[in-house]
C-alpha cells in the first residue's frame, strides 16, 4: 500500500479508549497540566488514582500518545453512584465528540460489577464546555440532572477558587 496512504489512516483513526493502567500516572499528570481550568495534583496522586481506581478510570490514546481521560470512582457510601473527577480532553482532540466518547466506555466499562444509576460530577459555573458535556450526556441517556452547589467558594480557603456545583445525573437504565 502507498506509504501516504497509510500515513493518512493512521492520522484517521479515532483515539482507542481503555481502562487506565497503573504506569499511566504520569502521562495522564501531564494530560491534566495542558488542560486548564482543571486543577492540576501530583505525580503521585495520579499514580495512586491509576493503581486504586483503575475499574473506574479510563484514557484513549492515539498513537501511543494519551489524548483523553475520564478519572472516577465510586463513592463508598454511595455505591450506585460514578462521581467523576476530573475529564480531559487535549486541545487538538477536541470537538470530536470523544469526552462523550470516553464518559460512554466508562459507564459500559463499570456497568458490569457495578449497578450504577448515578453519575455525579461538580463543575465551577464558568465552564460553559463541560457544563455542556455532561448536560448533553443526560439527554442522550434520557436521565435528569439536578444542580446544586456542593463546595462553596468559601471551602477552598483563600485561593480564589470558584464554587463547585454538584452535576446529579439520573437515574440511569440499565440498558443505557
Ligand atoms: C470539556 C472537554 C472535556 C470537552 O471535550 P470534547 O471532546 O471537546 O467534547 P465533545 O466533543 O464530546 O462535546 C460534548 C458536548 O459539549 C459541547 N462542547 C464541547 N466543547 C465546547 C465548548 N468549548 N463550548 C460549548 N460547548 C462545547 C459539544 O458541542 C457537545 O455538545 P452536544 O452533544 O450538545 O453537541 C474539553 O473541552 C476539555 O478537556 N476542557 C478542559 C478541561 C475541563 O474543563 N474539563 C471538564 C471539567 S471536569
Amino acid at each position: 500500500m502507498n506509504e501516504k496512504i497509510i500515513e493518512k489512516q493512521s492520522e484517521n483513526h479515532p483515539p482507542a479508549i481503555r481502562l487506565v493502567r497503573k504506569n499511566d500516572g504520569a502521562a495522564l499528570h501531564d494530560l491534566i497540566a495542558a488542560c486548564p481550568p482543571l486543577d492540576l495534583n501530583s505525580r503521585y496522586a495520579y499514580l495512586l488514582l491509576c493503581h486504586h481506581h483503575a475499574q473506574t478510570s479510563v484514557v484513549a490514546e492515539q498513537d501511543g500518545i494519551i489524548v483523553g481521560a475520564v478519572t472516577a470512582y465510586l463513592p463508598p457510601d454511595q455505591p450506585d453512584t460514578l462521581f467523576v473527577w476530573q475529564v480531559a480532553v487535549a486541545p487538538a482532540s477536541r470537538g470530536q465528540r470523544l469526552g462523550k466518547r470516553l464518559l460512554d466506555h466508562l459507564l459500559q466499562a463499570v456497568r458490569p460489577r457495578h449497578l450504577t444509576r448515578w453519575i455525579e460530577t461538580t463543575i465551577s459555573p464558568d465552564n460553559a464546555p463541560s457544563h455542556q458535556l455532561f448536560t448533553s450526556f443526560a439527554l442522550q441517556h434520557d436521565a435528569g440532572c439536578v444542580i446544586t452547589t456542593l463546595f462553596a467558594a468559601g471551602d477552598f480557603g483563600e485561593s480564589g477558587h470558584e464554587e463547585e456545583r454538584l452535576y446529579k445525573i439520573g437515574p440511569l437504565d440499565r440498558k443505557d
